[in-house]
């Protein structure tokens, strides 16, 4: 197959023409014959003024070109589309799969031979991945990197866990309006993703153990000198993989798939995550099995301290030997035979991990900060196609629990009627919230943190059973539960609670329950008609979304894009 400029060209009935019209147009960039005659590297920019979480792309990217060349390649940076969290409505879930389809179809209708992906924020490393891993081009990635750490006050500060637990702290009148202005402008103080174990961080280090970029790459702070010399290196091996690959689904592998899954509950990371490699190995035909998950959960210790779950901040796992250290940690359960973009094993970046003396960030296999995993895998009445608990963020005497059932129809309805003290909720109530899945608000938003009501909040309640079909950021914490399936909008049993009903949740047996009657159930799902569909519905993305759309049990991906034996 033609590689370079000749690759992939564009059709007007002459091949001759095609190259000839195509060099034309480049050359009004000012390339000579060498520079166009050499293997090409797509970098997939993601920089954009709307995401300071890839503040730092500009920068990156030209420190990949630099290593491309010095290789003998040539760097061709293209734009694809960026999603930052808090600045995509109605969510950036929502525009997830819009991003994979971009990625993807922009890396098969260019001419390259390998492809780099910059990518960070929660949303953007899943969708590059969906997509690289669906146009089957070697590929790199080059996250962004987490922030430095913030303070207040003497006391450091991580986004967003802290912005959601001072916020708590204000609604519940600790804290004053002038005060969280203060905050605002030093939650995240640099350039770069949120630098607890959140989603993007959560992803970056499955990522680095799936082996898909340079070691360090997802612990390295974005504004050091160190993340722009592995851009760099990343620029130079993308060469290397323009030559003689491997091609992303011999890398993305079901034991590189499994090697990130034993990492995910390792770090304690994101429930989110799971949705998201999910949906990158679908696109392979591989099936993510949700009781092995639990499995390896069972078997695997949290042995990374960070925030939400622990105590410290990204920066610190990196000075602490990042990835490679853990994976030494846990080499006995991975396969580490699995290869690396680099070119190295497991096993080999395994041998040259750093040993720092004295760190406390990555403890050792026999003294972990829990054991049993930080997911679990909830099944039930209530959610037969499963659910997901962060047990690393719940209340241990929460996980256990059996309570009177206060249903919300709807985020807005929570949102707006949560403090509403005529509602009555007690301490230990089950809060339930319906139609937030991928269907159902649309978009599956990160709305299962509910929020604690004003006036509990205020008598010193932190926590609640709170269960949804929803979402929920990795930097929250709290006994949620999440990711009911299947959702209620889909007629999915969550539909059927009513305020009274009692619920037993039990993480130890790992059950969710509604203990209501089949047949009083039965009558329920009889008279049940499914919510009305949300503005826009009938055109454009919003209907391809609505249209194809799947459960969190097939990673939220449209039918149509993953792999065929998957549908
Ligand atoms: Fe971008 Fe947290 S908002 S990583």
């Amino acid at each position: 197959m033609a590689g370079g400029l000749r690759k992939g060209l564009t059709s007007y009935g002459d091949t001759g023409f095609s190259l000839f019209l195509r060099t034309a147009f480049i050359k009004a960039m000012g390339f000579s014959d060498d520079a166009l005659d050499r293997p090409i590297v797509g970098i997939a920019d993601t920089a954009s003024d709307y995401n300071p979480c890839h503040g730092n792309a500009p920068e990156l990217v030209e420190a990949i070109k630099r290593g491309v060349m010095l290789a003998g390649g040539l760097p061709m940076a293209f734009p694809t589309i960026s999603i930052h969290e808090s600045f995509a409505h109605p969510t950036s879930m929502f525009l997830r799969n819009l991003m994979a389809m971009d990625t993807e179809e922009m890396i098969r209708a260019q001419p390259m031979d390998a492809v780099v992906l910059v990518g960070g924020c929660d949303k953007t490393l899943p969708a590059q991945l969906m997509g690289a891993a669906s146009a089957g081009v070697p590929a790199i990635v080059v996250p962004t990197g987490p922030m430095l750490v913030g303070h207040h006050k003497g006391e450091e500060l991580g986004a967003c866990t802290d912005c959601r637990r001072l916020w708590g702290e204000f609604r519940a009148g600790r804290i004053s309006e002038a005060e969280i202005n203060v905050i605002k402008g030093r939650l995240a103080p640099t350039k770069g993703t949120c630098m607890v174990m959140g989603t993007a961080s959560t992803v970056a280090c499955m990522v680095e153990a799936m082996g898909m970029c340079l070691p360090g790459g997802a612990t390295c702070p974005a504004m050091h000198s160190a993340r722009l010399a592995l851009a760099e290196a990343s620029g130079t091996a993308a060469v290397r993989l323009a030559g003689a690959g491997p091609a992303p689904a011999e890398i993305l592998t079901p034991a590189a798939f499994r090697n990130a899954l034993v990492v995910l509950q390792a770090i304690g990371g994101s429930t989110n995550a799971l949705i998201h490699f999910t949906a990158i190995a679908g696109r392979l035909g591989i099936p993510v099995d949700l009781e092995e998950f639990d499995r390896i959960g069972r078997s695997v210790p949290v042995l990374v301290d960070l925030k939400p779950s622990g105590r410290h901040y990204m920066e610190h796992l990196h000075h602490a030997g990042g990835i490679p250290r853990l994976l030494r940690e846990l080499a006995p359960l991975l396969d580490t035979t699995a290869r690396t973009v680099g070119g190295a094993t497991l096993a080999e970046i395994i041998a040259g991990a750093e040993e720092v003396p004295g760190q406390d960030v990555i403890r050792p296999f026999a003294a972990p900060i829990m054991t049993g995993g930080g997911l679990a895998v909830l099944r039930g009445n209530l959610a037969p196609g499963g659910a997901l608990l962060k047990r690393a963020a719940a209340t241990p005497a929460l996980l256990r629990h059996e309570g009177r059932a206060v249903v919300f129809e709807s985020v807005d309805e929570m949102v707006a009627t949560i403090d509403d003290e005529s509602r009555a909720i007690r301490p230990d109530d089950v809060i339930v919230m319906r139609n937030a899945g991928p269907k159902g608000a649309p978009g599956m938003p990160e709305a299962g943190y509910i929020p604690i009501p004003r006036y509990l909040a205020r008598q010193g309640v932190k926590d609640m059973v709170r269960l949804s079909d929803a979402r929920m950021s990795g930097t929250a914490f709290g006994t949620i539960v999440l990711h009911l399936t299947p959702e209620s909008a889909a007629g999915g049993p969550l539909a059927l609670v009513r305020t009274g009903d009692r619920i037993r949740l039990d993480a130890e047996a790992r059950r969710l329950d509604l203990l209501v009657a089949d047949d009083e159930l039965a009558a329920r799902r009889a008279a049940w008609t499914p919510p009305p569909p949300p503005p826009g519905a009938e055109r454009g993305y919003m209907k391809l979304y609505l249209d194809s759309v799947l459960g969190a049990e097939k990673g939220c991906d449209f039918d149509f894009c993953l792999a065929p034996e998957m549908r």
